[in-house]
């Protein structure tokens, strides 16, 4: 899909389709992780992770990059269309649920993957959220000609979030709404 129809998919989207995402399905693989997807939990606009699991489908045999391993849960979401292969990066094994096959862990410097630039979708959430690493990684991006869909966690967390927000100038939109109450931006790279 390109991105011009994923603005377009992204920009139709609402906090009742969000809702629909069966998140408690997911339950027997988080087991007592205590990430809380039972019915009526992580809602559009509470956390990202029904929002994640539904766009995990608009892409079909892509890679998907993740930056923010943590216990696994948003890379669970991210891994529900099995078509698509989940790199996700931490600096410490954190992971404690089951991980699916299409999820593959990694522990080093994410801007050394020659894999990052050809991932259709990336997701940020890099636990700082000082807005330093998000704007050396979308520095990055744009320096290489990056194209595709980029999603960012935390950005009204903090100034420095704050301020890496409104200094994009690519296509944006604040889904917060849609995603995590302390802020999910996306950024199309056209
Ligand atoms: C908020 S957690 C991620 C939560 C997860 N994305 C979710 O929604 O379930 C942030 C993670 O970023 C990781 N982290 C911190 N610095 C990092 C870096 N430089 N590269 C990759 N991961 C990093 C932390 O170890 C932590 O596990």
């Amino acid at each position: 899909m390109g991105t011009t129809t994923l603005l377009q998919q992204l920009d139709a989207l609402t906090t009742e389709i969000v809702d629909q995402v069966p998140l408690e399905n997911l339950i027997p693989q988080i087991g007592t992780s205590g990430l809380g997807f039972e019915t009526g939990y992580c809602k559009a606009g509470e956390e990202h992770y029904r929002f994640l699991y539904h766009i995990s489908n608009w892409f079909n045999n892509e890679t998907i990059f993740e930056m923010g391993t943590g216990q696994g849960g948003s890379a669970l979401c991210l891994a529900q269309n099995s078509t698509n292969t989940i790199i996700t990066y931490d600096v410490e094994n954190r992971f404690c649920i089951a991980k699916p096959d299409n999820v593959e862990c990694s522990f080093t410097d994410y801007l050394t993957d020659p894999r990052l630039l050809t991932a259709s979708l990336i997701f940020f959430d890099i636990g700082e959220h000082d807005g330093v690493l998000e704007k050396q990684l979308y520095d990055f991006l744009v320096v290489n000609n990056y194209k595709g869909m980029t999603v960012w966690d935390d950005i009204h967390l903090t100034d420095g979030c704050k301020e890496f927000w409104n200094s994009v100038t690519k296509t944006k939109r604040d889904i917060t709404t849609l995603g995590h109450a302390s802020g999910t931006g996306v950024i199309i790279f056209e």
